[in-house]
C-alpha cells in the first residue's frame, strides 16, 4: 500500500496542510454540472503552483547532500523554474536556470515580464540557450562548470519530474482522495493538465490505489497522446518502484490531446475562452500554458458527454504569473 510507504521519504514541509478543494458555485450552475477545484494554485510560496509538492522532496535531497545550488531547466515563462528559485531564495542556496524561448516570440512582456521577472527578484543566474533538446547532457555540462568553480550543485529535472519529485502528487493524491471520502461525493473524473508528467503520474498512482474506480484524465499541453503516454507510464513504473510498490492494477493512463495546438507555449481559441470564463464568473486565474487547456478540455468533454454522471474535480495546477507575460493575446 502506497500510503504505508510514502512517510519514510524525507521531505521539507512546505505546504503547511493541504489545499482546498471548493466547488465552483457560478460556473457549475451555467454548466449544470457540478465543477469542484483542487486549489494547488495557492500552495504557499512566490504566487503558488504544483511545484511546491515536488520541490518538498527534491530540495529536501537537495540539502541532504549539502548542495549550496539549484540547477534547472525550462521554459522563458517556466513556472517550475519560477518556485524551485523561489525556494532556492528561500534556503539560502543559489538558482541558475537555463531558459528556452519555445515560440520564438520577441515580445517584450514575453521575453521580461511575468515569471521572467520574478527570476531576477529572486536573484537567480539565467542562461539563455536556443533550445533544450538534450536537457540532461546540458545540465549536466552546467553542473560541471559549476563545481569547477567549487559550487555543490543539485540537478533539478525540468518540470521537478523524476520519481522522488512525483512522490509529491503521490502525497497530493492521498490528500484529495481523504477529501474525497470526506466530503461523502460520487466524483465522475479529476482533469488535469499532463507536461512533464510528474503531477500526473503520482497522482493517477495514488488515486488509482486509494480510489481504482476515478478516473484521472491528463489534458496535454505539448504532445500527442501517443508522445505523452510513456512518459506517464514510463515515470509512474520508476515512482512505484521507488515505493517498493507494485502499479496498481487499476492504474491506467488516459490522456485527451485535442486541447494543446497550435504548440506548447501558444494559446488556442479556447484555452482564451476557458480562462476568460472563469476569470469573469468565478475570479479564478487560470494560465495560457498549463490550465487554460486542461480547463478547456474539462469543458469540452462536458459538452461532448466524455464523462461519466457526476461532479468533476479539476486540479488547479497554478501558472497565473504567466498571464502577464501572454497579455498580447487578450488584447
Ligand atoms: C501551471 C502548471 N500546470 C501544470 C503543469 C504540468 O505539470 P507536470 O509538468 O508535472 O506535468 C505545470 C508544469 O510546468 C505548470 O507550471
Amino acid at each position: 500500500m502506497i500510503k504505508q510507504q510514502i512517510d519514510r521519504f524525507n521531505r521539507l514541509e512546505l505546504l503547511g496542510g493541504a489545499t482546498a478543494l471548493e466547488k465552483l458555485e457560478r460556473l457549475s450552475a451555467w454548466l449544470g454540472r457540478d465543477i469542484y477545484v483542487k486549489r494547488d494554485d495557492t500552495t504557499p510560496l512566490a504566487m503558488g503552483g504544483n511545484k511546491l509538492r515536488k520541490l518538498e522532496y527534491l530540495a529536501a535531497d537537495a540539502l541532504a547532500q549539502g548542495a549550496d545550488t539549484l540547477v534547472t531547466a525550462g521554459a522563458t515563462q517556466s513556472n517550475h523554474v519560477r518556485q524551485t528559485a523561489a525556494l532556492a531564495a528561500k534556503l539560502g542556496l543559489g538558482c541558475v536556470a537555463l531558459l528556452e524561448n519555445p515560440t520564438g516570440t520577441e515580445d517584450p512582456n514575453y521575453l521580461g515580464n511575468g515569471n521572467r521577472l520574478l527570476l531576477e527578484l529572486f536573484d537567480a543566474k539565467v542562461e539563455l540557450v536556443e533550445n533544450l533538446d538534450n536537457v540532461d547532457e546540458q545540465l549536466n555540462a552546467l553542473a560541471d562548470r559549476l563545481r569547477s568553480n567549487g559550487k555543490k550543485p543539485y540537478l533539478v529535472p525540468i518540470g521537478g519530474s523524476n520519481a522522488l519529485g512525483a512522490l509529491g502528487y503521490v502525497r497530493a493524491g492521498l490528500e484529495l482522495a481523504g477529501q474525497i471520502k470526506d466530503s461523502g461525493i460520487e466524483f465522475a473524473a479529476v482533469v488535469l493538465a499532463s507536461g512533464s508528467a510528474g503531477t500526473h503520474s503520482g497522482l493517477a498512482l495514488a488515486l488509482s490505489d486509494v480510489l481504482p474506480n476515478l478516473p484521472v484524465i491528463g489534458v496535454t499541453v505539448s504532445r500527442t497522446d501517443e508522445a505523452q503516454r510513456p512518459k506517464v507510464q514510463g515515470l509512474a513504473e520508476r515512482t512505484a518502484e521507488l515505493l517498493g510498490v507494485d502499479i496498481p492494477e487499476a492504474f491506467n493512463v488516459m490522456l485527451w490531446d485535442e486541447y494543446f495546438g497550435p504548440r506548447y507555449g501558444e494559446p488556442n481559441a479556447g484555452t482564451l475562452a476557458a480562462i476568460k470564463l472563469l476569470a469573469s464568473q468565478e475570479g479564478l486565474l487560470l494560465d495560457p500554458v498549463y490550465t487554460g487547456k486542461a480547463m478547456a478540455g474539462l469543458l469540452d468533454g462536458i459538452g461532448r458527454q466524455r464523462f461519466e454522471d457526476g461532479p468533476i474535480i479539476f486540479l488547479h495546477t497554478g501558472g497565473a504569473p504567466a498571464l502577464f507575460a501572454y497579455d498580447s493575446v487578450f488584447n
